[in-house]
């Protein structure tokens, strides 16, 4: 008899300890080369012109908006950070398709609530979408992602239009992976670090760096002396082996083959690709007859639901479809021994990416200045069925210290990250 182990490697799940982590950071960097020298590659390397260097004012106070995965906040930034009157409503466009007027509609009566408490004259955007910066920070969205419906808007400088509906003003638009590496960078206090890395894990997957000027090749006439954040969109890695559960997920969503690599680590995926895992494992005959009937039945899966259901955990208040689906103790064994592997993939792949940004920093070669890690998202701190930061971490600690001698850190984290980081940017 098959275990559901061989299974999941026939289907193209592999055991951890298979992942050949090697080529992949080595598949990440040579993807980084050619998307900074312009080159074809599943990497944008966007450039931001946002760099590291600057002071942040204290005492000043800036208006601020964030557009993330399905929610969209708004409020006041201050130095020393905090939020104030905050707000937080569902991202136009996350439930139901939305026309450009009506985006930008929701994205105004933000800015003219929050506006009269702010000192800076520029307001604060993070928009954690693939989008193209321009040098006086503003953004052209590339496409959505995270399942967003407001198609009018794709191609779009955000920053311009807004301003136009507001009747003016100033704005700074930076990706929530850069509004993290800076918002860290700001609260470090008497730290020494090499270098920094922004990384996002929350309902998609991103990281920023911060490269030297002459290494981005498609932006030449730069200061050579200077460095600034680079915007990787590594979500869209597609060098990746994804499974048989990954393409039928895939091919399910609104954007089949777009952001191959954060449809398997990502809070958007994991249920949906443990979803398919189930159904499949059901059809191999993994489970009874009436739990096989009950999975053949459900239309979708939450990452939550199949976080919770794999730990073992109950949420107070929310029925978890899988624990009625796997009522029979057997059931529920076999489904989390088939399920833990989603997670364990999605700790492994997350320790390569971060291990290939830190790389690429060409820094970290001293202990007493390691590259600081800024993470922030759901995901890498809410997941339960595994233990996600500690796995990383150990992934880390080999790749990156143990067989290169290169020195990180995983810094505390910063409460509201993308909203303090997005007010940082308007004030420098
Ligand atoms: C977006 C990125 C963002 C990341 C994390 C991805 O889907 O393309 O711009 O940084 O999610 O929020």
């Amino acid at each position: 008899m098959k275990t559901p182990e061989d299974f999941l490697v026939e289907n193209g799940l592999p055991e951890v300890r298979d992942i050949d982590r090697d080529s992949l950071v080595a598949a990440f960097m040579s993807e980084m080369e050619r998307g900074l020298k312009g080159e074809p590659s599943s990497l944008m390397m966007i450039p931001t012109f946002v760099g590291v260097d600057g002071k942040v004012p204290a005492g000043s106070k800036a208006a601020v908006l964030d557009a993330g995965g399905t929610n969209f906040r708004s409020g006041i930034v201050a130095i020393p950070p905090r939020v104030e009157n905050r707000m937080n409503r569902p991202m136009p466009g996350a439930r139901s398709p939305v026309d450009v007027e009506s985006f930008y509609a929701a994205l105004a009566s933000e800015v003219k609530r929050v506006l009269p408490g702010a000192t800076a004259k520029k307001i604060g955007f993070c928009f954690s979408y693939p989008a193209e910066a321009t040098p006086d920070l503003d953004a052209k969205l590339v496409r959505w992602t995270k399942g967003i419906q407001a198609d009018g808007v794709v191609g779009q400088y955000v920053g311009k239009e807004l301003l136009k509906r507001l009747g003016g003003g100033e704005i700074a638009i930076v990706n929530d992976t850069v509004a993290t590496l800076l918002a860290a960078k700001a609260t470090e206090g008497e730290k020494t670090y090499s270098s920094y890395v922004g990384f996002i894990l929350g309902t998609g997957t991103n990281c920023a760096y911060v490269e030297r000027n002459t290494a981005i090749e498609k932006l030449p006439g730069l200061d050579p002396n200077g460095k600034m954040i680079i915007n990787a969109e590594s979500g869209s890695f597609d060098k990746a082996p994804r499974s048989k559960f990954d393409l039928a997920m895939d091919a399910k969503t609104a954007t089949p083959g777009s952001n191959p690599f954060e449809k398997m680590i990502s809070g958007a995926y994991l249920g949906p690709v443990g979803l398919e895992v189930l159904k499949a494992a059901a059809k191999e005959g993994f489970f009874s007859k009436a739990a096989a009937e009950r999975v053949a039945g459900l239309s979708s899966l939450e990452t939550m639901d199949f976080d919770n259901f794999t730990a073992g955990a109950v949420k107070e208040g929310r029925q978890n479809p899988l624990d009625e689906i796997f009522s029979a103790r057997a059931d529920a064994k076999m489904a989390r021994r088939l399920s833990l592997p989603v997670f364990e993939r999605a700790a492994v792949f997350t320790a390569v990416h971060l291990a290939a940004f830190v790389i690429k920093t060409g820094e970290g070669a001293s202990a007493a200045a390691p590259v600081a890690i800024n993470a922030d998202g759901s995901t890498y701190y809410k997941t339960r069925a595994i233990q996600f930061d500690e796995t990383v971490r150990r992934e880390l600690d080999d790749m990156l210290v143990k067989r290169r001698n290169i020195h990180y850190e995983i810094t505390p984290q910063v409460d509201d990250a993308p909203m303090v980081g997005a007010g940082i940017a308007a004030m420098l």
